[in-house]
């Protein structure tokens, strides 16, 4: 079953575990990104796994396969349920990062083409074509599927054709969701909850519509309750 993850962006630490204090049981996992994690280090993921919580590292890394097998070596020591890679790294880069997890319970997840680049931009980096990204995602996620990633970062557009071709065993992590009248913030193309697990999503990763709502456990109430349409009706 669908579920989501609680994107901690916050400046600090204690933001951040503020936020978590108050979010209680409801949430079961917490994607920690660069910032947060390079202001408080391992320490955060050590400190969400002590309260029982799984962490998503999401380093996004991008290496030589030896320093990437390192660093893969090191999240899944450290109890990172997920851990994120650039498949653009190449099919040795996310072998690599698989190979070392091997024996932990820690997924690779491979991001394809980030949100922030369009046609024009993917013109211009080595490795990809003057294509367009739709097409480039499917092509990456094929790529880091083949070479063992446990799944990919889609945005929830990507969703639908990235299951049709990962098939069902493919993890498939969708950020950028909304409820209808959320604001959109920063992101362009913005997915409801039951779009994305409609489509195939199997994580829903939400950042500001929970983290800045005046009350996060009624937004994070809400979400689940819209992703699951069936138990709210009747
Ligand atoms: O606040 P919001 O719900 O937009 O946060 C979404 C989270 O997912 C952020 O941590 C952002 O970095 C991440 N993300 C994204 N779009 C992608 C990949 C990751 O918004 N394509």
């Amino acid at each position: 079953m669908a579920e989501i993850v609680v994107a901690l962006d916050f400046p600090s630490p204690e933001e951040a575990f503020a936020l978590a204090e108050r979010l209680g049981a409801r949430v079961r996992c917490y994607k920690v990104g660069l910032e947060l994690f390079t202001r408080g280090g391992p320490d955060i993921v050590r400190e969400l796994r002590s309260r029982g919580r799984e962490v998503f590292l999401d380093l996004k890394i991008h290496d030589i396969p030896n320093t990437v097998a390192g660093a893969a070596s090191a999240a899944a020591a450290l109890g990172a349920a997920y851990l994120t890679v650039h498949a653009l790294g190449g099919a040795r880069m996310v072998g690599a990062a698989r190979a070392a997890v091997e024996g932990a319970p820690t997924r690779i997840l491979a991001v394809t083409v980030l949100t922030s680049l369009a046609a024009d931009d993917l013109g211009k980096i080595p490795g990809t074509g003057p294509k367009a990204p739709a097409e480039e995602v499917l092509r990456l996620a094929a790529l880091a599927m083949e070479s063992g990633a446990h799944g990919v970062v889609a945005s929830g557009g990507e969703v639908r054709a990235i299951r049709a071709q990962a098939g069902a065993d493919a993890l498939i992590v969708a950020p950028g969701i909304r409820l209808p009248g959320d604001a959109q913030d920063d992101q362009r193309r913005v997915f409801g909850p039951a779009e994305a697990v409609l489509a195939g999503a199997d994580l829903l990763v939400v950042g500001r519509p929970i983290t800045r709502a005046v009350d996060p456990s009624a937004a994070f109430d809400r979400i689940e309750a819209a992703m699951r349409p069936e138990m709210t009706e009747a």
